[in-house]
């Protein structure tokens, strides 16, 4: 009976600050503020910090999950490029956050796909995703994380409809562009000091087409060394 109660006080901390991301108008679509709710950011969240609050919050390895108007607005641009049966790949997948958003939107049909360096973030982002409504997904293989360096891609699952760069890049990786399938969209943080959220577009042709979306700031897209020795 407590954990009942407990559970629905949760779902209804998670639906309240999805609400109000409606609110101050960061989410605009339908489906995302729908998948935002399916996906309980508090089972994502390590214990001790505050799930709801719209702030990134550390999850060790020097590592942060995304405040949540971050992931909103990745999940806002992205959402044309994950549609059902669509294949979309989370690089600095962290936490499984958003890898397990991507699974709910592109379906079973699809393919969600998160990659990440930090081998104890991969396994505790899986048994986040198993507490979480995309659990299914896992078992049925529509949904999986894998170790490695990210600034690599997967390439055996590309091309992709959408891809997704949880840290900032110095540069956008080469290999990230390859796997963009013609018509897909990635979003990814680039810059040092100062970062902007850039959206690359490639069209049919696979002409490459890049603009600013905003400023912003994300730990660094980087070796696991480098990652694990900054302070
Ligand atoms: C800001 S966190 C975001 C994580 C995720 N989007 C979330 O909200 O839970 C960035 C993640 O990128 C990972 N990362 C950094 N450089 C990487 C690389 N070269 N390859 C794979 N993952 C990397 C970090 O370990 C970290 O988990």
């Amino acid at each position: 009976m407590e954990h009942r109660l407990w559970s629905s006080g949760a779902s209804d901390k998670n639906k309240a600050m999805v609400e109000q991301l409606q609110r101050y108008g960061i989410i605009k679509s339908s489906k995302v503020a729908q998948v935002m709710e399916t996906i309980d950011r508090g089972l994502f969240v390590p214990p001790g910090a505050s799930p709801y609050f719209d702030s990134p919050m550390p999850i060790g390895y020097n590592a942060t999950i995304s405040a949540p108007h971050m992931h909103a607005s990745c999940l806002e641009l992205l959402e044309k490029h994950l549609q059902p049966g669509m294949r979309a790949l989370d690089v600095g997948s962290g936490t499984g956050y958003l890898t397990a958003c991507f699974a709910i939107m592109v379906g079973p049909e699809g393919r969600a796909v998160g990659v990440e360096h930090i081998p104890e973030l991969v396994t505790s982002s899986i048994e986040n995703i198993k507490k979480s409504a995309a659990a299914p997904q896992l078992t049925d293989g529509s949904l999986s994380i894998h170790i490695t360096d990210g600034r690599e891609g997967w390439p055996e699952l590309a091309p992709y409809d959408a891809i997704h760069v949880g840290a900032a890049a110095p540069q956008i990786p080469q290999a990230l562009i390859e796997q963009l399938k013609p018509g897909g969209r990635m979003v990814i943080p680039v810059g040092t000091m100062f970062q902007e959220l850039k959206v690359v577009d490639k069209n049919q042709d696979g002409k490459v087409s890049i603009r600013d979306e905003t400023a912003v700031r994300y730990v660094p897209l980087t070796s696991k060394d480098a990652q694990l020795q900054a302070n």
